[in-house]
């Protein structure tokens, strides 16, 4: 049995040495390290194999630090740091002369978040400082939502895991940028567009296709989140007929389903609510990659507000090219 005090006490040791840090949150599980120590920040790029100029979050231990991190700060972030933190939503605000340029890109902006999980109150509060994390994947790859998926994905470059179990949300925080005037939310998530127009008052848009002048966000690539088995979605309907035809060509299939019952070993079925959908997506399609199929066939969920979150990271897994073309056996 480790010492859950001694386990923290070791992650920050290293994390004040510039090492990297496995760090579980109520999302996903992240890749810290020292958001003012520019050498631990590129370690997070190298880690990653993350292009330079793609911005990372800093995590604080409460949103009386927004102040070190931030300038110009709008009312609508106080208040929706008081409403929503500690917990799974990021604000993008104009940055702090000091951030270094490591953690944004280069940006004139930083994302900032409280996380709520325990162990990571416990490492941000010993450590005091800002940790920058970005999901703890290899870049472009499923973020891990439990230890075991670190080390997986990380190995060596990760001086220490802390093992958080599983993560409640599993699916990365809403961001919303209040940067550039009216809030926007640049990555749906748990925390809803509704959620938050409620505390304030006033709307809060989701823009359906990205826009061009955006700052740069990784999550908005086309194919990010994305499983190495090439993928297709599909309606519940359709899936049944596609599964037969490829498995007839010879080809492995296996199958995310929701409403539709399991069937063989290569068949998953994910709960048939948005939450408890989100929160095993990630541990599935990480469980399905690696079971050999040819192709990955979900079910699409309805597209309905609810499922924005979780309709959002399954068109970024499927929009991972698959080499046969469009997935489907050649008639
Ligand atoms: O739930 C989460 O947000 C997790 C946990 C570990 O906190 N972190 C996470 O980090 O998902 P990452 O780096 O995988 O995704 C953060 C996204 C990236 O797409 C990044 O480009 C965007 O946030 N981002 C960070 N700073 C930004 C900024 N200043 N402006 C615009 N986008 C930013
Ligand atoms: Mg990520």
């Amino acid at each position: 049995m480790t010492d859950p005090d001694h386990a923290v006490r070791e992650a920050v040791a290293a994390l004040r040495a510039g090492q990297l840090i496995g760090l579980p949150t109520e999302t996903v599980y992240g890749l810290a390290a020292d958001a003012r120590n520019p050498q631990a920040v590129a370690r997070i790029f190298a880690a990653k194999g993350r292009p330079a100029d793609h911005p990372l979050i800093v995590h604080l231990a409460s949103a009386d630090q927004l102040d070190d991190w931030a300038r110009d700060i709008p009312e609508a972030a106080r208040r929706l740091a008081a409403a929503f933190w500690p917990g799974p939503l990021t604000l993008i605000l104009k940055r702090q002369p000091g951030v270094p340029d490591a953690v944004t890109g280069g940006q004139d902006t930083v994302g900032l978040r409280v996380p709520a999980h325990p162990v990571a109150q416990a490492v941000l509060s010993a450590f005091g400082g800002g940790l920058a994390a970005p999901s703890a994947n290899r870049f472009g790859r499923i973020s891990p939502t439990t230890a075991a998926h670190v080390r997986d994905e990380l190995g060596d470059a990760v001086a220490v895991v802390l093992d958080g179990g599983g993560c409640a949300v599993g699916i990365e925080s809403t961001i919303v940028d209040l940067s550039r005037g009216a809030p926007v939310v640049l990555r749906p998530g748990h925390i809803s567009a509704v959620e938050l127009s409620r505390v304030l008052g006033a709307p809060v848009t989701t823009p359906d296709a990205p826009d061009a002048t955006a700052p740069r966000v990784s999550g908005a690539l086309a194919s990010h989140y994305a499983p190495i088995t090439p993928v297709r979605l599909l309606a519940a309907a359709d899936l049944p007929a596609v599964a037969a035809a490829a498995e007839k060509a010879g080809q492995r299939i296996a199958v995310l389903s929701r409403s539709l019952t399991a069937q063989g070993a290569n068949w998953r079925q994910l709960p048939a609510d948005p939450v408890g959908y989100a929160n095993s997506l990630y541990r599935e399609l990480r469980h399905l990659d690696r079971s050999g199929a040819d192709l990955l066939l979900i079910e699409a969920p309805p597209s309905s507000v609810e499922w924005l979150a979780v309709n959002d990271r399954l068109k970024r897994a499927a929009a991972h090219p698959p080499e046969t073309g469009d997935g489907l056996p050649k008639a």
